[in-house]
């Protein structure tokens, strides 16, 4: 069964590079995003695992914690932990699942047998402190991901979550969002005290409203 927004990410219990975890314990009450790797020692995950280490501060501003999985064991993972610490120039500063018996890829679905039989396809998994899925993306195993815009997504979840807005096309934290056509004129203006501009009646923008 394939996940779909507003699930509860499954649980799992997992052998990872910091020691065994049960997934929502290790989420606490904050963000997190579960992404899959489709094998060890492959070129393109060790460009992405580099890439998510160096930009590890960002996730922890949003309190999101971050947390791979690879199809193999945490022994091949440490050893390649060392690949990736000499070509990407950064140490990994999070865990990665060793998932041998592909039990929480076969859990999140991350084996796509019409893409591959053993390698997962590159799953992302935004989950909220409701440990409800958010987003979930998937790539191909040929395409690296940009991970700078699973941190914009992570804004425009935190944002929305907390004021009736929407984030339009391209938005990056601080631009102009809209109000949700949900919402009344009169009832925005309770909300909204720097006004907006209507720009059809469903489409009201306003200044970004935590700022
Ligand atoms: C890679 O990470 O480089 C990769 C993995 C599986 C298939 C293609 C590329």
């Amino acid at each position: 069964m394939s996940i779909r927004l507003g699930d509860t990410a499954p649980n799992f219990s997992a052998d990872t590079t910091v020691g065994t975890i049960d997934f929502h314990e290790w989420l606490g009450d904050g963000w997190g995003v579960l992404f899959s790797h489709p094998k060890d020692f492959t070129p393109v995950c060790t460009t992405e695992l580099g890439a998510v280490a160096k930009l590890k501060p960002e996730f922890d501003k949003r309190n999101c914690k971050v947390i791979g999985l690879s199809v193999d064991s945490v022994e091949d993972h440490n050893a390649w932990a060392a690949d990736i610490e000499e070509t990407q120039g950064v140490a990994l500063n999070f865990p990665l699942i060793g998932d041998p018996d592909r039990a929480v890829a076969k859990l999140y679905d991350m084996i796509q047998p019409n893409a591959s039989d053993t390698m997962t396809v590159r799953s992302v998994f935004i989950i909220g402190p409701d440990k409800k899925v958010k987003l979930s993306i998937t790539y191909p195993a040929s395409t690296g991901r940009n991970f700078a815009e699973i941190l914009r997504v992570i804004d425009s979840l935190q944002l929305t979550a907390d004021y009736s807005v929407a984030t339009p096309v391209n938005w990056n934290d601080g631009e102009d969002v809209i109000i949700v056509p949900t919402l009344s004129d009169d009832e925005a203006k309770a909300k909204f005290p720097k006004g907006w501009k209507t720009l059809k009646p469903y489409l009201r923008v306003t200044p970004q409203p935590n700022l």
